[in-house]
Protein backbone atom coordinates (compact mmCIF):
# COMPACT_ATOMS: atom_id res chain seq x y z
CA UNK A 1 0.00 0.00 0.00
CA UNK A 2 1.43 3.56 -1.17
CA UNK A 3 1.87 5.91 2.01
CA UNK A 4 -0.18 9.42 1.53
CA UNK A 5 1.65 11.90 0.19
CA UNK A 6 -1.10 14.84 1.83
CA UNK A 7 -1.80 14.59 5.81
CA UNK A 8 -5.84 13.05 5.74
CA UNK A 9 -8.34 15.83 5.54
CA UNK A 10 -11.88 16.04 7.02
CA UNK A 11 -14.40 16.78 4.66
CA UNK A 12 -18.18 16.61 5.01
CA UNK A 13 -17.71 15.19 8.38
CA UNK A 14 -15.85 12.13 6.80
CA UNK A 15 -12.33 11.36 7.77
CA UNK A 16 -10.39 11.49 4.16
CA UNK A 17 -7.01 9.60 4.00
CA UNK A 18 -7.03 9.99 0.21
CA UNK A 19 -8.66 13.52 -1.14
CA UNK A 20 -8.29 14.15 -4.89
CA UNK A 21 -7.75 17.34 -6.39
CA UNK A 22 -10.47 19.99 -6.65
CA UNK A 23 -13.24 19.52 -9.52
CA UNK A 24 -11.52 15.69 -9.62
CA UNK A 25 -14.01 13.85 -12.28
CA UNK A 26 -15.41 10.14 -11.21
CA UNK A 27 -17.10 8.18 -13.60
CA UNK A 28 -17.68 5.63 -16.35
CA UNK A 29 -17.01 4.99 -19.39
CA UNK A 30 -18.96 2.91 -22.27
CA UNK A 31 -19.01 2.63 -25.92
CA UNK A 32 -22.21 2.52 -28.35
CA UNK A 33 -21.38 -1.62 -29.83
CA UNK A 34 -21.38 -2.14 -25.97
CA UNK A 35 -24.07 -0.69 -24.57
CA UNK A 36 -26.81 0.29 -27.03
CA UNK A 37 -28.31 -2.83 -28.80
CA UNK A 38 -31.23 -1.82 -30.91
CA UNK A 39 -28.31 -3.02 -33.79
CA UNK A 40 -31.13 -3.04 -36.50
CA UNK A 41 -33.13 0.12 -35.38
CA UNK A 42 -32.99 3.28 -36.29
CA UNK A 43 -31.77 4.01 -39.43
CA UNK A 44 -28.19 2.09 -38.25
CA UNK A 45 -26.03 0.13 -40.99
CA UNK A 46 -24.28 -3.06 -40.00
CA UNK A 47 -20.34 -3.23 -38.62
CA UNK A 48 -18.13 -5.47 -38.38
CA UNK A 49 -19.30 -6.91 -35.27
CA UNK A 50 -23.09 -7.08 -36.02
CA UNK A 51 -21.67 -8.74 -39.71
CA UNK A 52 -19.74 -11.38 -37.79
CA UNK A 53 -22.42 -12.44 -35.61
CA UNK A 54 -24.29 -13.13 -38.64
CA UNK A 55 -21.79 -15.38 -40.16
CA UNK A 56 -20.25 -16.85 -36.81
CA UNK A 57 -22.37 -16.80 -34.16
CA UNK A 58 -20.92 -19.63 -32.46
CA UNK A 59 -17.23 -17.20 -31.73
CA UNK A 60 -19.04 -15.51 -29.18
CA UNK A 61 -19.59 -16.53 -25.47
CA UNK A 62 -23.31 -18.51 -25.35
CA UNK A 63 -24.17 -17.39 -28.57
CA UNK A 64 -24.66 -13.77 -27.50
CA UNK A 65 -24.38 -10.91 -30.26
CA UNK A 66 -24.00 -7.35 -29.83
CA UNK A 67 -27.89 -6.76 -30.49
CA UNK A 68 -28.01 -8.20 -26.96
CA UNK A 69 -26.30 -5.31 -25.85
CA UNK A 70 -27.81 -3.50 -22.32
CA UNK A 71 -30.81 -1.84 -24.61
CA UNK A 72 -29.25 1.98 -23.66
CA UNK A 73 -30.90 2.85 -26.87
CA UNK A 74 -33.92 2.48 -25.26
CA UNK A 75 -33.24 2.83 -21.24
CA UNK A 76 -30.47 5.57 -21.48
CA UNK A 77 -32.91 8.07 -19.63
CA UNK A 78 -33.76 5.73 -16.93
CA UNK A 79 -29.60 5.02 -17.15
CA UNK A 80 -28.36 8.61 -17.24
CA UNK A 81 -30.61 9.08 -13.66
CA UNK A 82 -28.68 6.01 -12.43
CA UNK A 83 -25.47 7.29 -13.36
CA UNK A 84 -27.04 10.31 -11.37
CA UNK A 85 -28.18 8.47 -8.09
CA UNK A 86 -24.34 7.16 -7.50
CA UNK A 87 -22.97 10.87 -8.34
CA UNK A 88 -21.19 10.24 -11.16
CA UNK A 89 -19.95 13.67 -12.56
CA UNK A 90 -18.93 12.49 -15.90
CA UNK A 91 -18.89 9.37 -18.30
CA UNK A 92 -17.88 8.38 -21.74
CA UNK A 93 -18.87 6.53 -24.50
CA UNK A 94 -18.82 6.75 -27.98
CA UNK A 95 -20.69 7.30 -30.89
CA UNK A 96 -21.34 4.45 -33.40
CA UNK A 97 -20.21 5.49 -36.53
CA UNK A 98 -22.36 3.13 -38.30
CA UNK A 99 -25.63 4.83 -36.75
CA UNK A 100 -24.56 8.44 -37.26
CA UNK A 101 -23.32 7.91 -40.57
CA UNK A 102 -25.09 4.70 -41.85
CA UNK A 103 -24.32 4.80 -45.86
CA UNK A 104 -20.55 6.81 -45.68
CA UNK A 105 -21.87 9.79 -47.08
CA UNK A 106 -25.42 11.44 -45.10
CA UNK A 107 -26.06 11.96 -41.57
CA UNK A 108 -28.90 9.75 -39.96
CA UNK A 109 -31.03 12.13 -38.49
CA UNK A 110 -32.77 9.35 -36.48
CA UNK A 111 -29.44 9.07 -34.90
CA UNK A 112 -28.97 12.58 -34.47
CA UNK A 113 -31.63 12.73 -32.30
CA UNK A 114 -30.76 9.83 -30.28
CA UNK A 115 -27.05 11.52 -29.09
CA UNK A 116 -28.57 14.99 -29.08
CA UNK A 117 -31.34 13.32 -26.29
CA UNK A 118 -28.36 11.73 -24.85
CA UNK A 119 -26.28 14.56 -24.80
CA UNK A 120 -29.01 16.70 -23.16
CA UNK A 121 -30.01 14.84 -20.85
CA UNK A 122 -26.83 14.04 -19.00
CA UNK A 123 -26.09 17.87 -18.94
CA UNK A 124 -29.10 18.31 -17.27
CA UNK A 125 -27.72 15.90 -14.69
CA UNK A 126 -24.63 18.02 -14.55
CA UNK A 127 -22.84 14.80 -15.45
CA UNK A 128 -19.91 15.65 -18.23
CA UNK A 129 -20.28 13.43 -21.28
CA UNK A 130 -16.95 12.68 -22.48
CA UNK A 131 -17.48 11.46 -26.34
CA UNK A 132 -14.77 9.01 -28.66
CA UNK A 133 -15.91 7.95 -31.99
CA UNK A 134 -13.64 4.64 -32.51
CA UNK A 135 -14.52 2.25 -30.45
CA UNK A 136 -13.71 -1.21 -32.52
CA UNK A 137 -16.48 -0.47 -34.65
CA UNK A 138 -15.75 -0.42 -38.44
CA UNK A 139 -18.87 0.02 -40.54
CA UNK A 140 -18.83 -2.75 -42.71
CA UNK A 141 -19.20 -1.22 -45.75
CA UNK A 142 -15.60 0.69 -45.24
CA UNK A 143 -13.97 -2.58 -43.69
CA UNK A 144 -15.00 -4.35 -47.34
CA UNK A 145 -12.87 -1.11 -48.78
CA UNK A 146 -9.70 -2.59 -46.46
CA UNK A 147 -10.53 -0.65 -43.25
CA UNK A 148 -8.00 0.81 -41.52
CA UNK A 149 -5.56 -0.19 -44.02
CA UNK A 150 -7.13 1.79 -46.58
CA UNK A 151 -6.85 5.58 -47.16
CA UNK A 152 -10.34 6.01 -48.00
CA UNK A 153 -11.24 4.45 -44.94
CA UNK A 154 -9.05 7.49 -42.92
CA UNK A 155 -11.18 9.83 -45.52
CA UNK A 156 -14.07 8.47 -44.40
CA UNK A 157 -13.31 8.95 -40.71
CA UNK A 158 -12.22 12.89 -41.21
CA UNK A 159 -15.98 12.90 -42.88
CA UNK A 160 -17.77 11.46 -39.91
CA UNK A 161 -15.45 13.36 -37.27
CA UNK A 162 -16.08 16.66 -38.98
CA UNK A 163 -19.90 15.71 -39.13
CA UNK A 164 -19.27 14.72 -35.28
CA UNK A 165 -17.84 17.98 -34.34
CA UNK A 166 -20.24 19.95 -36.22
CA UNK A 167 -23.31 18.49 -34.52
CA UNK A 168 -22.41 18.15 -31.56
CA UNK A 169 -19.26 19.99 -30.55
CA UNK A 170 -21.42 23.22 -29.27
CA UNK A 171 -22.30 21.54 -26.33
CA UNK A 172 -19.71 18.84 -26.07
CA UNK A 173 -16.52 20.17 -24.77
CA UNK A 174 -13.90 16.67 -24.93
CA UNK A 175 -13.60 14.66 -27.49
CA UNK A 176 -11.20 11.41 -28.37
CA UNK A 177 -10.34 10.31 -31.54
CA UNK A 178 -9.47 6.70 -30.85
CA UNK A 179 -10.35 4.28 -28.16
CA UNK A 180 -7.00 1.72 -27.42
CA UNK A 181 -6.49 1.81 -31.24
CA UNK A 182 -3.68 -1.21 -30.77
CA UNK A 183 -6.96 -3.54 -30.11
CA UNK A 184 -7.76 -3.56 -33.63
CA UNK A 185 -4.38 -3.86 -34.72
CA UNK A 186 -3.20 -6.74 -32.27
CA UNK A 187 -6.53 -8.83 -32.39
CA UNK A 188 -8.02 -8.14 -35.80
CA UNK A 189 -4.43 -8.15 -37.54
CA UNK A 190 -1.63 -10.22 -35.05
CA UNK A 191 -4.61 -12.91 -33.90
CA UNK A 192 -7.34 -14.31 -35.00
CA UNK A 193 -9.81 -12.80 -31.95
CA UNK A 194 -11.52 -9.44 -33.83
CA UNK A 195 -12.85 -9.62 -37.47
CA UNK A 196 -11.27 -9.92 -40.29
CA UNK A 197 -9.11 -12.14 -38.16
CA UNK A 198 -5.92 -11.49 -40.44
CA UNK A 199 -2.63 -12.82 -39.18
CA UNK A 200 -0.29 -10.46 -41.05
CA UNK A 201 2.27 -8.22 -39.24
CA UNK A 202 2.72 -5.67 -42.50
CA UNK A 203 -1.08 -5.38 -42.79
CA UNK A 204 -0.91 -4.51 -38.97
CA UNK A 205 1.54 -1.67 -38.84
CA UNK A 206 -0.27 -0.57 -41.64
CA UNK A 207 -3.55 -0.43 -39.82
CA UNK A 208 -1.63 0.88 -36.56
CA UNK A 209 -0.11 3.43 -38.68
CA UNK A 210 -3.56 4.67 -40.27
CA UNK A 211 -5.52 4.58 -37.03
CA UNK A 212 -2.69 7.25 -35.66
CA UNK A 213 -2.90 9.63 -39.24
CA UNK A 214 -6.42 9.35 -38.86
CA UNK A 215 -6.43 10.65 -35.04
CA UNK A 216 -4.25 13.53 -36.34
CA UNK A 217 -6.28 14.65 -39.17
CA UNK A 218 -9.71 14.58 -36.77
CA UNK A 219 -7.74 17.12 -34.57
CA UNK A 220 -6.96 18.89 -36.73
CA UNK A 221 -10.52 19.28 -38.45
CA UNK A 222 -11.75 20.17 -34.53
CA UNK A 223 -9.23 23.15 -33.90
CA UNK A 224 -10.42 24.27 -37.57
CA UNK A 225 -14.16 24.24 -36.46
CA UNK A 226 -12.68 26.65 -33.43
CA UNK A 227 -14.92 24.91 -30.89
CA UNK A 228 -14.23 25.86 -27.56
CA UNK A 229 -13.35 22.26 -25.97
CA UNK A 230 -10.74 20.13 -26.06
CA UNK A 231 -9.50 16.75 -27.94
CA UNK A 232 -7.62 13.52 -26.64
CA UNK A 233 -7.15 9.86 -27.33
CA UNK A 234 -7.46 7.02 -25.07
CA UNK A 235 -4.48 4.29 -25.24
CA UNK A 236 -4.63 1.13 -23.10
CA UNK A 237 -1.21 1.31 -21.46
CA UNK A 238 0.83 -1.62 -20.26
CA UNK A 239 3.40 -1.09 -18.32
CA UNK A 240 6.24 -3.35 -19.35
CA UNK A 241 8.66 -5.39 -16.93
CA UNK A 242 11.10 -7.30 -18.01
CA UNK A 243 12.11 -10.65 -16.10
CA UNK A 244 15.58 -9.66 -14.95
CA UNK A 245 17.97 -6.61 -14.64
CA UNK A 246 19.55 -8.68 -17.67
CA UNK A 247 20.50 -6.47 -20.99
CA UNK A 248 18.71 -8.61 -22.93
CA UNK A 249 15.54 -8.58 -21.03
CA UNK A 250 15.54 -5.39 -20.44
CA UNK A 251 15.86 -4.97 -24.02
CA UNK A 252 12.77 -7.33 -24.43
CA UNK A 253 10.37 -5.27 -22.36
CA UNK A 254 11.84 -1.79 -24.48
CA UNK A 255 10.82 -3.60 -27.42
CA UNK A 256 7.42 -4.39 -25.86
CA UNK A 257 6.93 -1.38 -24.56
CA UNK A 258 7.65 0.17 -28.12
CA UNK A 259 5.08 -2.29 -29.88
CA UNK A 260 1.87 -1.80 -27.40
CA UNK A 261 2.08 1.33 -26.16
CA UNK A 262 4.89 3.83 -27.57
CA UNK A 263 3.63 3.68 -31.49
CA UNK A 264 0.57 5.42 -30.24
CA UNK A 265 1.94 7.55 -27.04
CA UNK A 266 4.45 8.86 -29.05
CA UNK A 267 2.74 10.18 -32.42
CA UNK A 268 -0.05 11.49 -29.96
CA UNK A 269 1.20 13.33 -27.79
CA UNK A 270 4.89 14.31 -28.56
CA UNK A 271 4.03 14.30 -32.46
CA UNK A 272 6.62 12.06 -33.62
CA UNK A 273 7.16 8.11 -33.60
CA UNK A 274 10.01 6.67 -31.59
CA UNK A 275 13.37 6.59 -33.41
CA UNK A 276 13.69 2.70 -32.38
CA UNK A 277 10.45 1.44 -33.15
CA UNK A 278 10.73 3.17 -37.07
CA UNK A 279 14.69 1.54 -37.41
CA UNK A 280 13.07 -1.87 -36.38
CA UNK A 281 10.67 -2.41 -38.79
CA UNK A 282 12.91 -0.60 -41.82
CA UNK A 283 15.07 -3.54 -40.31
CA UNK A 284 12.28 -6.23 -41.29
CA UNK A 285 10.81 -4.12 -43.62
CA UNK A 286 7.61 -3.11 -42.21
CA UNK A 287 7.13 0.36 -42.17
CA UNK A 288 4.03 1.63 -43.76
CA UNK A 289 2.72 3.16 -47.09
CA UNK A 290 2.83 6.63 -46.16
CA UNK A 291 2.62 9.88 -48.37
CA UNK A 292 4.30 13.65 -48.26
CA UNK A 293 2.64 15.51 -45.26
CA UNK A 294 1.79 12.63 -43.58
CA UNK A 295 4.40 12.58 -40.99
CA UNK A 296 3.99 16.89 -40.75
CA UNK A 297 0.29 16.25 -40.38
CA UNK A 298 1.02 13.82 -36.77
CA UNK A 299 3.48 16.23 -35.77
CA UNK A 300 1.35 19.04 -35.93
CA UNK A 301 -1.67 18.06 -34.26
CA UNK A 302 -0.69 16.35 -31.10
CA UNK A 303 -3.77 15.70 -28.47
CA UNK A 304 -4.97 17.97 -25.69
CA UNK A 305 -5.25 15.53 -23.24
CA UNK A 306 -4.75 11.31 -22.80
CA UNK A 307 -7.15 8.81 -21.82
CA UNK A 308 -5.47 6.12 -20.03
CA UNK A 309 -6.55 2.82 -19.63
CA UNK A 310 -5.26 0.68 -17.09
CA UNK A 311 -5.85 -3.15 -16.28
CA UNK A 312 -2.93 -5.17 -15.85
CA UNK A 313 1.13 -4.93 -16.69
CA UNK A 314 2.97 -6.27 -19.19
CA UNK A 315 6.24 -8.91 -17.98
CA UNK A 316 8.29 -10.09 -20.56
CA UNK A 317 11.80 -11.68 -21.12
CA UNK A 318 14.58 -12.12 -24.18
CA UNK A 319 13.79 -14.29 -26.72
CA UNK A 320 15.23 -17.79 -26.50
CA UNK A 321 16.00 -17.80 -30.12
CA UNK A 322 15.03 -15.08 -32.11
CA UNK A 323 13.83 -15.27 -35.46
CA UNK A 324 15.13 -13.13 -38.17
CA UNK A 325 12.38 -12.18 -40.68
CA UNK A 326 8.90 -12.42 -37.29
CA UNK A 327 5.42 -12.47 -38.35
CA UNK A 328 4.36 -10.91 -35.09
CA UNK A 329 5.80 -8.79 -32.25
CA UNK A 330 5.77 -11.23 -29.80
CA UNK A 331 8.86 -13.10 -31.86
CA UNK A 332 10.84 -10.15 -30.73
CA UNK A 333 10.56 -11.21 -26.95
CA UNK A 334 8.56 -13.61 -25.13
CA UNK A 335 5.99 -13.41 -21.67
CA UNK A 336 6.90 -13.92 -18.74
CA UNK A 337 5.14 -15.28 -16.14
CA UNK A 338 5.61 -13.57 -12.45
CA UNK A 339 5.81 -15.73 -9.66
CA UNK A 340 4.71 -13.37 -7.26
CA UNK A 341 1.96 -12.01 -9.61
CA UNK A 342 -1.68 -11.82 -8.22
CA UNK A 343 -4.31 -12.91 -9.95
CA UNK A 344 -7.69 -11.99 -10.11
CA UNK A 345 -9.15 -15.62 -9.80
CA UNK A 346 -12.70 -14.38 -11.29
CA UNK A 347 -11.50 -13.25 -14.51
CA UNK A 348 -7.83 -14.48 -14.53
CA UNK A 349 -5.64 -11.14 -15.66
CA UNK A 350 -3.03 -9.85 -13.39
CA UNK A 351 -3.80 -7.44 -10.83
CA UNK A 352 -0.53 -4.69 -10.35
CA UNK A 353 -2.28 -1.68 -8.84
CA UNK A 354 1.22 0.01 -8.74
CA UNK A 355 1.20 -0.18 -12.35
CA UNK A 356 -1.02 2.90 -12.46
CA UNK A 357 1.84 4.70 -10.45
CA UNK A 358 4.62 3.66 -12.59
CA UNK A 359 2.22 5.07 -15.60
CA UNK A 360 1.32 8.39 -13.87
CA UNK A 361 5.06 9.18 -13.35
CA UNK A 362 5.72 7.98 -16.89
CA UNK A 363 3.28 10.48 -18.48
CA UNK A 364 4.79 13.29 -15.94
CA UNK A 365 8.28 12.39 -16.73
CA UNK A 366 8.52 11.75 -20.34
CA UNK A 367 4.82 13.07 -22.09
CA UNK A 368 5.23 16.80 -21.18
CA UNK A 369 3.01 15.99 -17.98
CA UNK A 370 0.44 16.46 -20.22
CA UNK A 371 -3.16 16.46 -18.61
CA UNK A 372 -4.62 12.80 -18.47
CA UNK A 373 -7.19 10.90 -16.95
CA UNK A 374 -7.93 7.50 -16.24
CA UNK A 375 -10.20 6.44 -18.67
CA UNK A 376 -10.96 2.84 -17.60
CA UNK A 377 -10.02 0.42 -14.69
CA UNK A 378 -12.19 -1.98 -13.09
CA UNK A 379 -12.86 -6.07 -12.76
CA UNK A 380 -14.18 -8.45 -14.84
CA UNK A 381 -15.82 -11.29 -12.66
CA UNK A 382 -17.62 -14.72 -13.98
CA UNK A 383 -20.21 -15.81 -12.55
CA UNK A 384 -21.10 -13.34 -10.17
CA UNK A 385 -24.41 -13.86 -9.39
CA UNK A 386 -22.49 -16.39 -6.37
CA UNK A 387 -22.06 -13.27 -4.40
CA UNK A 388 -25.78 -12.10 -4.76
CA UNK A 389 -27.90 -12.13 -1.53
CA UNK A 390 -31.47 -12.86 -1.03
CA UNK A 391 -32.55 -9.62 -1.71
CA UNK A 392 -30.63 -9.51 -5.40
CA UNK A 393 -27.56 -7.31 -4.35
CA UNK A 394 -24.31 -8.35 -5.18
CA UNK A 395 -21.62 -7.92 -2.67
CA UNK A 396 -18.40 -7.14 -5.11
CA UNK A 397 -15.88 -6.91 -2.41
CA UNK A 398 -13.03 -7.66 -4.25
CA UNK A 399 -14.16 -4.78 -6.97
CA UNK A 400 -14.05 -2.14 -3.89
CA UNK A 401 -11.42 -3.33 -2.99
CA UNK A 402 -9.80 -3.47 -6.09
CA UNK A 403 -10.65 -0.21 -7.19
CA UNK A 404 -9.47 1.52 -4.07
CA UNK A 405 -6.16 -0.27 -4.40
CA UNK A 406 -5.48 1.80 -7.72
CA UNK A 407 -7.00 4.79 -6.28
CA UNK A 408 -4.43 5.07 -3.71
CA UNK A 409 -1.88 4.51 -6.28
CA UNK A 410 -3.14 7.08 -8.49
CA UNK A 411 -3.30 9.11 -5.37
CA UNK A 412 0.28 9.01 -4.40
CA UNK A 413 1.28 9.94 -8.05
CA UNK A 414 -0.78 12.59 -8.07
CA UNK A 415 0.82 13.72 -4.99
CA UNK A 416 4.21 13.60 -6.72
CA UNK A 417 2.82 15.77 -9.33
CA UNK A 418 1.21 13.89 -12.04
CA UNK A 419 -1.60 15.87 -14.07
CA UNK A 420 -4.19 13.14 -13.67
CA UNK A 421 -7.88 15.14 -13.32
CA UNK A 422 -10.33 12.17 -13.11
CA UNK A 423 -11.14 8.16 -12.71
CA UNK A 424 -13.33 6.54 -14.71
CA UNK A 425 -14.35 2.78 -13.98
CA UNK A 426 -15.46 0.24 -16.49
CA UNK A 427 -17.86 0.28 -15.94
CA UNK A 428 -21.57 1.68 -14.29
CA UNK A 429 -23.75 -1.23 -16.06
CA UNK A 430 -22.99 -4.51 -16.96
CA UNK A 431 -22.50 -4.71 -20.92
CA UNK A 432 -21.53 -6.71 -23.89
CA UNK A 433 -17.88 -7.26 -24.08
CA UNK A 434 -17.07 -8.40 -27.93
CA UNK A 435 -16.16 -12.10 -28.17
CA UNK A 436 -17.13 -12.49 -24.07
CA UNK A 437 -20.44 -11.60 -24.48
CA UNK A 438 -21.91 -11.39 -20.78
CA UNK A 439 -19.50 -13.79 -19.56
CA UNK A 440 -17.72 -11.32 -17.12
CA UNK A 441 -19.59 -8.89 -15.56
CA UNK A 442 -17.54 -5.17 -14.81
CA UNK A 443 -20.53 -2.98 -13.83
CA UNK A 444 -21.36 -0.89 -10.56
CA UNK A 445 -25.10 -1.82 -11.61
CA UNK A 446 -25.73 -5.71 -12.17
CA UNK A 447 -27.71 -6.39 -15.60
CA UNK A 448 -29.75 -9.30 -15.66
CA UNK A 449 -29.92 -10.22 -19.36
CA UNK A 450 -32.99 -11.82 -19.51
CA UNK A 451 -35.07 -9.19 -18.22
CA UNK A 452 -32.68 -5.76 -18.75
CA UNK A 453 -33.34 -5.40 -15.41
CA UNK A 454 -30.70 -3.12 -13.66
CA UNK A 455 -29.97 -3.30 -9.91
CA UNK A 456 -26.94 -1.70 -7.60
CA UNK A 457 -24.33 -3.63 -6.69
CA UNK A 458 -22.72 -2.82 -3.12
CA UNK A 459 -19.82 -1.02 -5.03
CA UNK A 460 -22.26 1.39 -6.81
CA UNK A 461 -23.00 2.30 -3.34
CA UNK A 462 -19.16 2.86 -2.22
CA UNK A 463 -18.78 5.07 -5.54
CA UNK A 464 -21.27 7.07 -4.50
CA UNK A 465 -19.25 8.03 -1.25
CA UNK A 466 -16.66 8.70 -2.85
CA UNK A 467 -17.46 10.65 -5.28
CA UNK A 468 -19.61 12.67 -3.05
CA UNK A 469 -16.33 13.00 -0.42
CA UNK A 470 -13.88 13.41 -3.87
CA UNK A 471 -12.29 10.29 -2.00
CA UNK A 472 -12.32 7.96 0.45
C1 LIG B 1 -11.22 -2.07 -22.80
C2 LIG B 1 -12.18 -1.72 -23.86
O1 LIG B 1 -12.17 -0.35 -24.15
C3 LIG B 1 -13.57 -2.21 -23.63
O2 LIG B 1 -14.22 -2.24 -24.85
C4 LIG B 1 -13.56 -3.55 -22.93
O3 LIG B 1 -14.81 -4.13 -22.85
C5 LIG B 1 -12.92 -3.38 -21.59
N1 LIG B 1 -11.56 -2.96 -21.78
C6 LIG B 1 -12.90 -4.61 -20.68
O4 LIG B 1 -12.07 -5.60 -21.20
Amino acid sequence: MPSTTKPSKKRGGVEMDYSFPEGFLWGAASSATQTEGASQEGGKAQNIWDYWYTIEPEKFFQEVGPGAASDFYHQFKADVQRMADIGMNSFRTSLSWARLIPDGRNVNPEAVQFYQSLIDELLEKGIRPIINLYHFDMPLHLQEKGGWESREVVEAYVHYAKEAFRLFGGQVKDWTTFNEPIVPVEMGYLNHYHYPCIIDMKRAVQVAFHSMLASAKAIEQYRKLGHDGKIGIILNLTPSYPRSDDEADEKAAETADLFFNRSFLDPSVLGRYPADLTALLNQHHMLPDYVEGDMETIASHTVDFLGVNYYQPRRVQAKEHPVSNPALPEHFFDPYVWPERRMNPYRGWEIYEKGLYDIALNIKDHYNNIPWYVAENGMGVSDEERFMDEDGMIHDDYRIEFLEEHLKWLHKGIGEGSNCYGFHMWTFIDNWSWLNAYKNRYGFYRVDVETQQRSLKKSGHWFKGVSKNNGF
